[in-house]
């Protein structure tokens, strides 16, 4: 699946954000290996520390699916500018995939691609 239509899905996605405190909405759309595609909005909450962020709740529904190969996430933000994914998000993605392809909005019209192992080239792993 190509960055402009996953990117597409995480427009869509991002409608239903609840940011009610930061007024910050992302969306996200993860695509698995088979092509099928999930989405994640934020969830804000009162207890500003129990806030989810968009990629951590599509990962989770997926994973909740039953999927373990994912191929790329497009984020999308209510920013004009490049808004890169956090670490917590990045450590949770590194999980199932570690050279995931990363697609973020830059704006409306303009994607930019990255690897997860751009941003987090060194990762904690539990090696028992
Ligand atoms: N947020 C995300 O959804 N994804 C990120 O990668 C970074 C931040 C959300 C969390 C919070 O609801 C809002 O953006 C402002 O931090």
């Amino acid at each position: 699946m190509n960055a402009e239509i996953l990117m597409q899905q995480a427009w869509q996605a991002q409608k239903n954000a609840y940011a009610p405190y930061s007024g910050f909405k992302v969306g996200a759309a993860l695509v698995t290996g088979s092509g099928l595609v999930y989405c994640g909005a934020n969830v804000e909450n009162s207890s500003l520390g129990l806030t989810v962020c968009a990629e951590r709740i599509a990962v989770f529904k997926g994973v909740n699916a039953g999927e373990n190969d994912f191929k790329a996430i497009a984020v999308a933000a209510s920013s004009n500018d490049l808004i890169y994914p956090c670490g917590a998000c990045l450590q949770v993605l590194a999980e199932f995939t570690s050279g995931l392809k990363i697609y973020l909005a830059e704006g409306k019209k303009h994607i930019c691609c990255f690897s997860l192992n751009d941003f987090l080239p060194f990762r904690f792993s539990l090696n028992r």
